[in-house]
């Protein structure tokens, strides 16, 4: 498919989505939203795609938030659509049956922070910035920053970064828990690309269903999470892949997972 905004680069089992717009440093205005939809639900639907990484075009950003441009000009209701538009596109990326690692290479403000919380994981540039700074504008995060982030790092922290709107580093959202690594620029597609091949090596179902109970056992009660642990661990068993990866190892070879 043919985008204007961003690009999907399929290679050995690994998609990347790339957020291109840079007259606005990859800015997230309703064009792109709605091109990110249709990216991520061809994504779901080439089957041979393993894992996803997400990035944003050129070397000064991953996204420099939603588009104030577009913003300035709404009213209430449409900006109510407009954050539920946002809560769509990033809830379809934490949605997808694979696994998604944001590649933040340097601006990741307001809905930038925030669609990267919507991946299963960051791995940032030194240079990456991270930070919520919809206060200074005026408003506050409208694409799931007041939710996904105190569930990352508890509410204190979160609320600090959205009271202050202040911008931090790569190696402090390390710190804070943000941020899984922090890699040289240069060599931030490269380790990311290796850390996905290493996912994708391992058994799509497998991977498929850990992802399922992390996300869907987060917000129950640990006995309940655990409950569906056990029933998605046993149903991985009915699987191909379950029988292929143990007679592998006992077989002393390496497997031929197919995903089924
Ligand atoms: N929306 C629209 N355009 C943007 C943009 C954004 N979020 N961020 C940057 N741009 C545009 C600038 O207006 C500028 O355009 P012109 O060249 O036409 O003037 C161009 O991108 C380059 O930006 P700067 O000249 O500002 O670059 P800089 O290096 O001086 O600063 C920056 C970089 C610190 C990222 C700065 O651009 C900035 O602060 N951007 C806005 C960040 C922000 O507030 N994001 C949150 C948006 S609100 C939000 O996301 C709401 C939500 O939760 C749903």
């Amino acid at each position: 498919m043919e985008f204007k905004n961003i690009t999907v680069v399929v290679e050995n089992a690994i998609g990347t989505l790339t957020i291109n717009r840079p007259k606005a440093l990859n800015a997230l205005n309703t064009e792109t939203l709605k091109e990110i939809q249709l990216g991520i639900q061809e994504i779901k639907e080439t089957a041979g795609i393993r894992v996803l990484i997400i990035t944003g075009a050129g070397e000064k950003a991953f996204v420099a938030g939603a588009d104030i441009q577009e913003m300035s000009e709404m009213n209430s209701i449409e900006a109510l659509g407009f954050s539920k538009l946002g809560h769509f596109t990033l809830k379809m990326i934490q949605d997808l049956d694979r696994p998604v690692v944001a590649a933040v290479n340097g601006f990741a403000l307001g809905g930038g922070t925030e669609i990267a919380l919507a991946c299963d994981f960051i791995y940032a540039s030194e240079n990456a910035r991270f930070g919520l700074p919809e206060t200074t504008l005026g408003v506050f995060p409208g694409f799931g920053g007041t939710q996904r982030l105190p569930r990352l790092i508890g509410k204190g922290k979160s609320k600090e970064l959205i009271y202050t709107g202040k911008m931090i580093t790569a190696q402090e959202a390390f710190q804070m828990g943000i941020v899984n690594r922090v890699i040289a620029p240069a060599s931030l597609m490269e380790e990311t690309k290796k850390v996905a091949a290493q996912i994708a090596g391992n058994g799509p179902v497998g991977v498929k269903l850990a992802k399922m109970v992390v996300d869907g056992g987060f917000n129950m009660d640990l006995v309940e999470a655990c409950s569906l642990e056990s029933y998605a661990f046993g149903l991985s068993f009915s699987t191909h892949d379950q029988k292929e990866g143990m007679k592998a190892f006992l077989e002393k070879r390496k497997p031929n997972y197919q995903g089924r």
